[in-house]
C-alpha cells in the first residue's frame, strides 16, 4: 500500500516514514522543504511540492496514485502565527484544502493528520479528554480546528475518513539516530535545554516559577516521536479496518515539569544545565496533560517510551550526533 506523506522531511513526519516503511508500506513525501531536510527522507522518494500549488499536488497523485494520505505539513510556532495569521490561513488551511481535494478526486478515502492539543485552549481541567471544548487562544491552534472541521465535512459528503491526532508535546528522537529534531528556529523545550547543557546556548530562561504546581514551574506532556509515529500507522490500520472518522489524543498521560525535563538532562549528560528564572509568558496554562485513553482503546496503541529519562536519552544521542561532544 503507498502512503502520501506531507511533511515527510520533517521532524515528525520522518519518524513516521520509517515506522511505515517498516511495517512494509511505500512511501511518498510530499514537502517543500520550506522547514524539511532532505536528507531525512530515507524511506521513500521526496517529491518537493508545495501544497499551495494545487497543479503540482495533481501531478504527484497522478505520478504515485497514493492510496492514503498522512498530512504532517504545515507550519507550527504558536508566536509567528499571532504576529501573521494570514500566512499560517494560507499554509495551514488553504494548503490542507488543496490536498484533500485532490486527494478525494483522486479516490483517496483515507487520511490521517496532524493536529494538536493547542486546539483545546486553556484546559478547564486535566487530564484533557477529547470531548473537552475546543477553544483555541492562537490562530495556529485556530487553523489546526479548522482543518479537523473541514475533514468533518469531507467525511459526511465525500465519504473520505479521517484521524485526527492532537499530540501533545512531541520529544526525543529516532533510538537508533537514524533522525530526530532539528527545527529552525527551535522552539522546544528538550532540544533547548540540552544546547544549554551542551554549551551551544548560554542558559535555559525558566518561564514562570510561581505556577500552581509541584515545584512552580508548568507541566507539559511529552510523547515519544517514534510512539507518536506508531499511533500513526495504527490509525492507518483501524482505518483500513473500516474505521470512522475520529479525533484522537496522543500524549504520554504523564506531565513533567519544566524542572524536571532540566533535571532529567543534568542526569542524562552529566552536565550542569545553566538556569534562568523568568517571568510567565501570557498564554501559558499551569499544566497541559491529555488522556490518550481513547487512542489506546481505539487504536490498541501504547506509548513504549514513555518516561522522561527516556525521551532525553533519544534526544541527547541525536543531539551528540548532530553537534558533536561539545565542552
Ligand atoms: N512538534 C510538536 O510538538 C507538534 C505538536 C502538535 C502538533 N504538531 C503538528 O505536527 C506536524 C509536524 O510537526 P513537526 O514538528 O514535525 O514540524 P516540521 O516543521 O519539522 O515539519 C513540517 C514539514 O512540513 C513541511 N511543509 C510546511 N508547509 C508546507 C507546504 N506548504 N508544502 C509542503 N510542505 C510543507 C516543512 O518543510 C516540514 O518538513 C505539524 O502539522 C504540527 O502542527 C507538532
Amino acid at each position: 500500500m503507498k502512503i502520501l506523506v506531507t511533511g515527510g522531511a520533517g521532524y515528525i513526519g520522518s519518524h513516521a516514514c520509517k515506522a511505515l516503511k517498516e511495517k512494509g508500506y511505500e512511501v511518498v513525501v510530499l514537502d517543500n522543504l520550506v522547514y524539511g531536510h532532505r536528507g531525512f527522507v530515507k524511506w521513500g522518494v521526496l517529491e518537493e511540492c508545495d501544497l499551495s500549488d494545487r497543479a503540482a499536488i495533481e501531478a504527484v497523485f497522478k505520478k504515485h496514485r497514493p492510496e492514503a494520505v498522512m498530512h504532517f505539513a504545515a507550519y507550527a510556532f504558536v508566536g509567528e502565527s499571532v504576529e501573521n495569521p494570514s500566512k499560517y490561513y494560507y499554509n495551514n488551511v488553504a494548503g490542507s484544502l488543496n490536498l484533500f481535494d485532490v486527494a478525494r478526486l483522486n479516490g483517496v478515502r483515507h487520511v490521517v493528520f496532524s493536529s494538536t492539543c493547542a486546539t483545546y485552549g486553556i484546559p478547564n481541567s486535566v487530564p484533557i479528554h477529547e470531548d473537552h471544548p475546543q477553544s483555541p487562544i492562537n490562530p495556529y491552534g485556530k487553523t489546526k480546528l479548522v482543518i479537523e472541521q473541514m475533514l468533518a465535512d469531507y467525511d459526511t459528503a465525500y465519504g473520505m475518513k479521517s484521524v485526527s491526532l492532537r499530540y501533545f508535546n512531541a520529544a526525543g528522537a529516532d533510538p537508533e539516530s537514524d533522525i530526530g529534531e532539528d527545527h529552525n528556529p527551535e522552539t522546544h523545550l528538550i532540544p533547548l535545554v540540552l544546547d544549554a547543557a551542551s554549551g551551544r546556548r548560554p542558559q535555559i530562561t525558566i518561564f514562570g516559577i510561581d505556577y500552581a504546581t509541584a515545584d512552580g514551574t508548568c507541566v507539559r506532556d511529552y510523547i515519544h516521536v517514534t510512539d507518536l509515529a506508531d499511533a500513526h500507522v495504527k490509525a492507518l490500520e483501524y482505518l483500513s479496518k473500516g474505521g470512522g472518522t475520529i479525533a484522537l489524543n496522543l500524549g504520554n498521560g504523564k506531565g513533567y515539569s519544566v524542572r524536571e525535563v532540566i533535571e532529567s538532562a543534568r542526569q542524562i549528560t552529566g552536565r550542569e544545565v545553566p538556569v534562568v528564572e523568568g517571568s510567565r509568558r501570557a498564554g501559558d496554562p499551569p499544566g497541559l496533560v491529555g488522556s490518550s485513553d481513547k487512542a489506546k482503546e481505539i487504536l490498541g496503541w501504547r506509548p513504549v517510551f514513555g518516561e522522561i529519562d527516556k525521551i532525553v536519552e533519544h534526544a541527547w544521542k541525536w543531539h551528540k550526533k548532530r553537534f558533536g561532544n561539545y565542552k
